[in-house]
């Protein structure tokens, strides 16, 4: 299977989280985007989406999804999105699409995560990945320096506003040993808006794309 294939084979299988008549929480980038053409497949039996950015929101209604404002919805049973990385204990890095913000909230929303990814995401240790920060503007500067007293080195996406009108920076050089802590401590910087690191909130479930089939973490 190519890389592809394997994002094709685990967005496939991620539809069987759905049930009937439910919105289903949509995320962002190459690998959601196979799940979007997924669910376009199934959509009669949904109710509709709520979508962590607009170019999914896009995608969904180009395939005659419904899509949802996240606060006229009560209930979201399931959000399906990728990760940059992710570890044995389900702990992600996301945002390597820069919608790292709307995606933590609608992640935190929902009751179960199935985090989708080919093979190539799966690490030991988080951090080889650039972890994305969406920053507020004025405070791009102050958050760089806080992040180099930590021990990273930060780089600013260049040419990249968020959806929330932001700038990301993108941490190097980290060996993220202990990821709940660490998201914690990168909240206490003012001007982070969202660090990229999904531990507090990591997936429930992985389905892991390989050469030969799908494997399920759990
Ligand atoms: C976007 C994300 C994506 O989930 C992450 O970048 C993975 O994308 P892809 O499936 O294209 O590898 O966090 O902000």
């Amino acid at each position: 299977m190519t890389q592809d294939e394997m994002k094709r084979a685990v967005a496939k299988a991620a539809v069987e989280y759905v049930s009937d008549d439910c919105i289903v929480g949509v995320g962002t980038g190459s690998t959601a985007n196979f799940f979007i053409d997924e669910l376009a497949l199934i959509k009669h039996r949904i109710d509709g989406a709520v979508a962590s950015s607009e170019a999914s929101a896009q995608r969904l209604k180009s395939h005659g999804i419904r899509v949802l404002d996240l606060n006229v919805v009560d209930e979201l049973p399931v959000y399906v999105d990728g990760a940059d990385e992710i570890n044995r204990q389900l702990h992600m890095i996301k945002g390597g699409g820069a919608a790292l913000t709307r995606e933590k909230i609608v992640a935190a929303v929902a009751k179960q995560f199935i985090c989708i990814a080919d093979q190539s995401k799966l690490v030991d240790v988080l951090g080889r990945f650039p972890l994305p920060i969406e920053v507020i503007p004025m405070a791009r500067s102050h958050v760089a320096r806080e992040i180099v007293k930590l021990g990273g080195h930060p780089a600013l996406r260049e040419g990249v506003v968020t959806d929330n009108g932001n700038v990301i920076i993108d941490v190097h050089g980290l060996q993220i040993a202990q990821p709940v802590e660490f998201e914690r401590t990168l909240n206490q910087i003012v001007g982070v808006v969202t660090n990229g690191l999904f531990a507090e909130r990591r997936a429930d479930v992985l389905l892991l794309g390989k050469p030969d089939g799908v494997q399920t973490i759990t």
